[in-house]
Order: structure tokens, then sequence, then C-alpha cells
């Protein structure tokens, strides 16, 4: 008897554990397809296939395709615009099937062994796998929001990988999927990776053999334009994730502001930038057209033979890193007023607004008496002239900004004689005594200690949770 309920508790205990692996392991594969555009496509053809394979296919769009595809029974159609009639989150739930994985596929291919597949799954059940298609890369990406730019470089051998370049599908948890903020953004699966790789999630590369190429029949004409939506899809996704700068390989693209676009900032309040309210520091293509308006501005005042310094924070940061600190708006440089007439740019803005061989416009600012030259008349980042004249000694001007601290008098010796340092790739004249000069304009320590101009008004941002990242070691980067 006792035998008997023994070998029964076994039989139990046995099963329970067969039940538990059979679940654990138990995985179920949905094919996505997301990355197609409407005018030419396998979407029929490739969910055909897939439905023979799969228990289901989900085809995501975000209008209804024109011309419309046919779709096989077990496929779901997901259209991700907003529709009057169906409350939000009707919308983002709606035609989705539970299941332990999603197949992101590239338009074009065809599942080649759905077995291997799903025994594939079961060994990776909680990582991304890369399955090629061609030829295929490893990459690492950082997303830096702080300085508007994405970040390409090929990853080491054997070393991490944060995406996967080249034909291929991905295999992924669905509960992975449902963490991320856009899990259909395109162009897929880029913007998924963008979006991993911020939460440090790696992607494994498999072996290929598992996905082939479907049959391509396109026209040259229909190659181009499937190119060209995937431009316009890529720029879209910058926009989308405010990146002004994709670095590959050491190399920059630029996107956002040109001289023919407006400034990427509005007008500064309490001296203090939008950016700086949302974390971030000066998108990298203003700072690169204030870099170039400096070099134009410093060689004409050169060349011209104005006695000039670099002022304020542009000083602090040739001081600190030969550089405009990273989050700075403008370039300050001082100028004997005596000087002035000699510069005929500067002369004759006097009079009115005057726009140089290279475009660069030089106007009398309107705050005050100082002259202000822009990138361009679109795009007015700049840099800003502050005419000095010496009483008795001390450097002076006839006006003064109440809120910088920075804006004061200082002893004629600090220019006389001037140096050079480097700065935005030139040999920027400045005061003597570099350092001396900027703790007595900003306070001690100023070199040392950087500051957001008005840290008070910044501060309102700590109150909210989740937006200041407290361990984010910024001070070390400079
Ligand atoms: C889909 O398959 C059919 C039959 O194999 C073929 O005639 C058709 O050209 C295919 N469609 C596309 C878009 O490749
Ligand atoms: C300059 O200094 C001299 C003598 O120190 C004085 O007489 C004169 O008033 C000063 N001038 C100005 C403009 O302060
Ligand atoms: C700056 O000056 C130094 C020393 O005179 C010189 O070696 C260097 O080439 C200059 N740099 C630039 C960018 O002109």
């Amino acid at each position: 008897m006792i035998w008997k309920l023994a070998l029964l508790g076994i039989i139990a205990k046995v099963s329970l554990l067969l039940f538990w692996t059979y679940w654990r392991t138990r995985v179920s594969i949905i094919p996505v397809l997301v990355e197609f555009e409407h005018f030419a496509n396998d979407v029929a053809n490739t969910s055909g296939a897939l439905a023979d394979q799969f228990p289901s296919v989900l085809v995501v769009s975000d209008t209804l395709p024109y011309p419309p595809v046919q779709l096989p029974a077990a496929a779901r159609l997901h259209l991700t615009a907003p529709d009057i009639d169906v409350p939000l989150l009707e919308r983002v739930h709606r035609g989705l099937t539970p299941s332990s994985h999603v197949l992101v596929l590239p338009d074009f291919v065809r599942v080649s062994d759905a077995g291997r597949l799903a025994a594939l799954a079961t060994a990776q059940l909680s990582a991304m796998v890369a399955l090629p298609v061609g030829a295929v890369q490893c990459e690492r990406v950082r997303l830096d929001v702080r300085r508007w730019t994405l970040e390409y470089s090929p990853a080491a051998e054997g070393g991490p990988c944060d995406a996967v370049s080249g034909r291929h599908g991905l295999l992924l948890p669905t509960a992975l999927l449902w963490r991320l903020a856009e899990p259909f953004c395109r162009p897929a699966p880029e913007c998924l990776y963008v979006q991993t790789a911020r939460a440090r999630l790696p992607v494994v590369l498999s072996p290929s053999g598992l996905l082939a190429p479907a049959p391509v029949e396109l026209t040259q004409r229909q190659r181009q334009k499937l190119r060209q939506y995937r431009e316009h899809r890529w720029d879209a996704l910058l926009r989308l994730l405010e990146v002004r700068r994709v670095v590959r390989a050491g190399r920059s693209q630029w996107h956002g502001c040109t001289r023919d676009s407006a400034r990427c900032f509005p007008s500064l309040v309490d001296d203090t930038p939008d950016y700086l309210h949302r974390g971030r520091w000066t998108p990298p293509c203003c700072l690169r057209h204030l870099r170039h308006t400096a070099r134009h501005v410093l060689r004409a005042l050169t060349v011209c033979g104005a006695r000039h310094w670099l002022e304020g924070g542009s000083l602090l940061g040739a001081v600190r890193s030969g550089d405009i600190i990273p989050w700075d708006s403008d370039v300050d440089v001082g100028m004997y007023l005596d000087d002035v007439p000699g510069c005929a740019p500067l002369r004759d803005a006097v009079k009115r607004p005057v726009v140089d061989e290279q475009g660069f416009v030089w106007e009398k600012a309107p705050e005050g008496r100082f002259f202000r030259v822009q990138f361009s008349a679109q795009n007015r980042i700049h840099v800003d002239i502050f005419p000095f004249y010496s009483r008795n000694g001390t450097m002076t001007k006839d006006t003064w900004f109440a809120t910088h601290r920075q804006d004061c008098e200082f002893p004629e010796h600090y220019l006389t004689p001037l140096e050079t340092l480097p700065f935005v790739g030139v040999n920027a004249s400045v005061p003597n005594r570099a350092r001396q000069f900027l703790e007595l304009k900003f306070g001690p320590g100023v070199v040392e200690n950087p500051q957001y101009p008005q840290p008070s008004v910044l501060a309102l941002r700590a109150e909210r949770p989740g937006d200041v990242d407290m361990n984010d070691p910024w001070r070390d980067e400079l």
C-alpha cells in the first residue's frame, strides 16, 4: 500500500515537472510584416507562405494598404494611424494575438526552416536573435540624447552587438517588444535597435539558413522609389528621435538646421536656452555653425587690425577645452571701440545691417551698443562683439547685462599685451593671465567648476522625477 502511494507521488512529481518544462518551453512565433511600402511589396505572397508555417501572421501598416493586399485568413492587419471611431487603448491592442515571440521580417523573404526557428526560440527564450538573409554585420549603437547624436561603430570581434546591419529578420520575445516606446516604428529593425540599445539589450547573431530571399520582380523605377522611401523614413525617424547628427565610423552626417533654415532654438529667456531645460546641450549643427561664424569673425577682426579678445563664456571655453562650452548658445568677443572705424563691416553696420561676401550678417544688436554677426539672414546663431574703451586704465563700455556677473569692468593691463589660445580650431586672441581674468569676472574656481548659466532656473527641473539622471557624469565629460 505504502509503496503504491510512494510510486503515485513520484509519478505525479515527474508529470508536473514534464508539464512545467512543456509550458516553459512552449513557444509560439508570430511573424510581423511592418517594413514594406504600399506601392510595391510582397506582403500577399509572404503572408500566404507564412500562413502555412505559423498559426497567425501580423501585418502592420499606418493606413490601409493601397492598392489593397489579399491576405490569407490567418493574417491580421493592424493599422497604427489614429481612427476617430476607435479608442486609443483598443487601437494599440487590436488584432494582436498573444505569443511568446515575434519575428520581424523584412519584405521579400521566406522562412525556410520553421522547425529550426522554433527550436532557436526555445533555446533563446529571452534574447533577441538576428536571422541573416544576406551578409550582415554587428554594430554598436549609442543614442546620446544630450548631444542630439546617434553613433554607430563596428562591434568588436566576439564583443556585444547592439544592432545588426544588412538584410535580416529579428526574432524577439513578445514581452520585450511591448516594453519598447515604439514597437512598430520604422525603418524596422533600425528603429527597434535604437530603443533596445538604450535599454542595453544585446542582439545575438544566428547562423544563416533560417530565412531565404523571396523572388523579387521589381522594375528599376520601383527599386529606386523604395530606396527613396527608405531614406524619407530614416529622416522621419531622426526627427522623431530629435537626432541632429549621425556618426558612422567616425564620420558625421548632419541633420537639422542649415544656413538656409532658422536657428534650431528659440530666443533665450533667463539666459537659459530651451534645450537646457530638456536636459540637452547645444544642438551639434548649431555648435558647428557657431564655430564657423566665430572663425569668420575672428579672422575679419584680425584682418582689419582690431585689438580684440574672447570674452565671457567663450574665453572660459577656450581655457577649459579650446572650444565653445558644449551648452553655450553664442560666442562673445570684446574689442577696442577706437578700432571700430577701421573695420569696414562694423563701420557700415552702424548705419544698417551688412551682408558680407560670405553671407554673414553684421548688424547693430537691438539690445544695446554692441555688434552682432549672424551666421546668415535666416539662421541667426551669432557672435556678439562688445566695444570697450579705456577710462584711466579701466576697460568699460556703455551697455551692461544686469544678470551677467561676468559683464563688468576690468583693468586694461589684461589686454597689454594680448595673447593667443586655441579656440574652435584657430589661434584666438585672448587677455593675458586668462585664468585670473576669468576669476575676476565669474568668481574663483570658475575654470574647474562648470555651471549652467542660471542653475536656479534649471533647479525647477529636478522636481520632476525621471527627468534628470542623477548618475549622469556630465562633469567628467568636459
Ligand atoms: C506572388 O506569387 C504569384 C504566384 O507565384 C506570382 O505570380 C506573383 O507575381 C507574386 N507576386 C509578387 C508581388 O511577387
Ligand atoms: C582719471 O584720473 C585722473 C587722475 O587720477 C583724474 O583727475 C580724472 O578725473 C580721471 N578721469 C576719469 C574719466 O575718471
Ligand atoms: C597656433 O600657433 C602655434 C604657435 O605659433 C602654431 O604652431 C599653430 O600651428 C597655430 N595653429 C593654428 C590653427 O593656426
